[in-house]
């Protein structure tokens, strides 16, 4: 006999991520950009969002400074604290495509174990690692936001690649060797690269 009594199961009404991805047509994934600071990462992942848009696709960036200025506004920049930063926005992006969003995340994400924790919560299947490979050199001669001379000049302490691990990918899902080409080629090659992955089969 059923022991269970007054429970009410409710599984035949919960929409699963399969048919939110069937509604949208599509199938998410989590595009994961790592670099530097300065490296693109932002500006090609919002390059992204809006091809992927205009292709009839529902994408999503999260990026450091939004997260960075709400949710994750208690966070500094220690590795124990970059390491949380990482972990909450995995869990958010979990949500997001467990919501059949295709998440591009745009973080620093310094270290391969932070890397990890985040694959780990996304799931490997679903967690698509893009570097956007900048030398330092190049992202302090442009230094955008005036950061690396703040940091040279021991302003910033703990500043990704001066004082500060960064450690590369060792086998990414797509390597954007920036210096090489152009921001509107560094999309092009990662819609390309992705078109297959989110295509709803
Ligand atoms: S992460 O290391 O935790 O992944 P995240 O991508 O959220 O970093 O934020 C990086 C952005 O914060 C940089 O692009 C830069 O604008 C700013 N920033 C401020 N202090 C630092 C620092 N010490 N190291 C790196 N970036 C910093």
């Amino acid at each position: 006999m059923n022991k269970a009594t007054n429970i009410h199961p409710v599984f035949d009404r919960l929409l699963t991520r399969d048919d939110r991805e069937q509604r949208l047509g599509q199938r998410a994934k989590v595009l994961w950009f790592t670099g530097l600071s300065g490296s693109g990462k932002s500006t090609i992942a919002e390059h992204l969002e809006r091809k992927l848009h205009n292709a009839g696709y529902f994408a999503q960036v999260l990026d450091g400074d939004n997260i960075r200025s709400g949710i994750n506004s208690n966070l500094g920049f220690s590795i124990e604290d970059r390491r949380e930063n990482i972990r909450r926005i995995s869990e958010i992006a979990k949500l997001y495509l467990n919501s059949g969003v295709i998440t591009i995340c745009s973080f620093i994400s310094p270290t391969r174990a932070i890397r990890a924790q985040a694959a780990e919560i996304i799931g490997a299947d679903d967690f698509l690692e893009i570097f956007v490979n900048t030398p330092l050199e190049l992202c302090e001669k442009r230094d955008v936001k005036g950061l690396y001379k703040k940091a040279r000049a021991g302003e910033i302490k703990g500043f990704t690649g001066i004082d500060s691990p960064y450690e590369a990918p060792e086998s990414p899902f797509l390597d954007l060797k920036t210096a090489d080409m152009t921001e509107e080629a560094c999309t092009e090659k990662a819609f390309a690269a992705i078109e297959k992955a989110i295509e709803k089969s």
